[in-house]
């Protein structure tokens, strides 16, 4: 079939890419704000920076192949390695801590579904070089301020936010989960909210199918009711002040602490949290993290880390159901019309003319009767056609024509040149 873009891979017509570029606008826009700076990394990596480093799951996703200079290669699925690899090469001469962000595109093979496809752009917002709740709460601030960029309150998204420092504690003095058995075991338990079964088949395969399975479950089933309970425990600190700094910056009220939030990356080390809808009926927003080790087994410089990914694919879905999305662009500021033959010369000078002026401007481009380029005008969203004929020339004027009312008067062509209409 050559009639199709491959599964899961977008064609982006004018009005899809409308609202990708508003997404990408409203993005850049909030990084500004918050001080962060732009990078970008290839999209094409060496395999081995993601295999171990993301977790089992990420490199069953991997488009990865070898080139033609043998290299195993994979083509970037998420943008977080790439960002290690590229402080790390630096990290003497950067000033900490360091606030970048990205917008890659990524590749994972999955099964497409609703918000899910093989290739997606994610916005990435890092900070490295601090290793407190202080830039915990700052990225997380960021991800809320993005979605109220948006104009999309509390009652549209909730921000889950848990500690993987607080959940490993527990399974392992309550249920012996080793340090080695701990990253298939939070990568299981990442699955509970869609799908129990999974998270029981994960924790099988990971824990051998011995009999902590069972209790590990239960402990998850009930972990809404401990919450109270495991945010008094000393290990509880960083997230509690994380919760409290986003008090202060007005966002608590988007906040749930909850720690079935435990993230499905290998990576992370600390402070987790995900955005979803507040109906809960799609996938999450935006996830991230800290992940303070990730930097020194890339690149054996040991900086702490937190930022966070946040999709385009379901942002755009929840921005669509709420009736958000922008309308194609239509940014022409005048249509020209040549009434003859003769005409066209002059309307091409005044079309460059206008352009260089930074006018947007359009006309036919083969000789039509003046009908057919009012009504490419109209299809076109013009405001206005500008229309020379031998008589305008020889009067050094132009026919404007508004064309929503019909209505039209001549104004000296002089006038026009400087892109004034009346
Ligand atoms: P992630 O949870 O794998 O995290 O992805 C973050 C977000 O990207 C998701 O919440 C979702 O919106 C979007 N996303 C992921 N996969 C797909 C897909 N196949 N189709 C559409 N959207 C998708 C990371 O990638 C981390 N590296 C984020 C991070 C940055 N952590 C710290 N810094």
């Amino acid at each position: 079939m050559q009639g199709q873009a491959l599964p899961g891979f977008r064609d982006s017509y004018p009005e899809e890419l409308a609202l990708r570029n508003y997404i990408f606008t409203t993005w850049r826009d909030v990084a500004r704000r918050y001080g962060f700076q732009e990078y970008d990394g290839p999209p094409l990596e060496p395999l081995e920076l993601y295999v171990e480093k993301s977790g089992e799951e990420l490199v069953q996703q991997l488009y990865t192949f070898e080139d033609r200079g043998g290299r195993k290669v994979a083509l970037r699925p998420e943008m977080t390695p790439t960002l290690a690899r590229m402080v790390g090469a630096r990290a003497q001469a950067l000033k900490k801590p360091i606030r970048w962000f990205s917008i890659p595109q990524l590749f994972r093979y999955e099964r497409q579904q609703r918000g899910r496809l093989k290739e997606h752009f994610q916005l990435n917002m890092d900070i490295i070089g601090e290793p407190g709740p202080a830039a915990d709460a700052e990225v997380m601030a960021a991800a809320l301020d993005t979605l109220r960029a948006f104009d999309l309150g509390p009652s549209d998204v909730r921000l889950r936010v848990s500690d993987r420092r607080i959940v490993a504690a527990h399974l392992a003095a309550r249920y012996q989960v080793s340090g080695t058995e701990l990253p298939g075991v939070l990568a299981g338990l990442d699955k509970w909210d869609r799908n129990p079964a999974e998270t029981d088949a994960i924790l099988r395969k990971v824990l051998g199918n011995d009999t902590r399975v069972g209790p590990i479950l239960g402990f998850m089933s009930g972990l809404r009711e401990q919450a109270d309970a495991l945010q008094r425990l000393p290990v509880a600190e960083p997230l509690n002040e994380c919760c409290s700094r986003l008090e202060a910056m007005g966002l608590r009220q988007f906040v749930e602490v909850d720690f079935r939030i435990v993230r499905g990356l290998a990576y992370y080390t600390g402070v987790v949290f995900e955005l979803f809808d507040a109906g809960n009926s799609l996938r999450a927003i935006c996830g991230g993290g800290r992940y303070d080790d990730l930097l020194k087994e890339i690149s054996g410089i040991d900086l702490p880390c937190v930022g966070f990914g946040m999709g385009d694919v379901v942002l755009g879905e929840l921005l669509r159901e709420h009736g958000k999305q922008p309308e194609a662009p239509t940014q022409l500021d005048a249509f020209l019309v040549a009434v003859g033959g003769e005409d066209v010369d002059p309307v091409l000078k005044l079309a460059s003319q206008l352009r260089g002026g930074g006018l947007a401007v359009e006309y036919a481009l083969r000789n039509q009767p003046i009908r057919k380029q009012l009504e490419l005008a109209a299809a076109r969203g013009a405001p206005r056609a500008v229309i020379i004929g031998p008589d305008e020339r020889k009067a050094k004027v132009a026919i404007v024509r508004d064309l929503k009312t019909g209505r039209q008067r001549k104004v000296s062509l002089a006038k026009v040149r400087k892109g004034i209409f009346r």
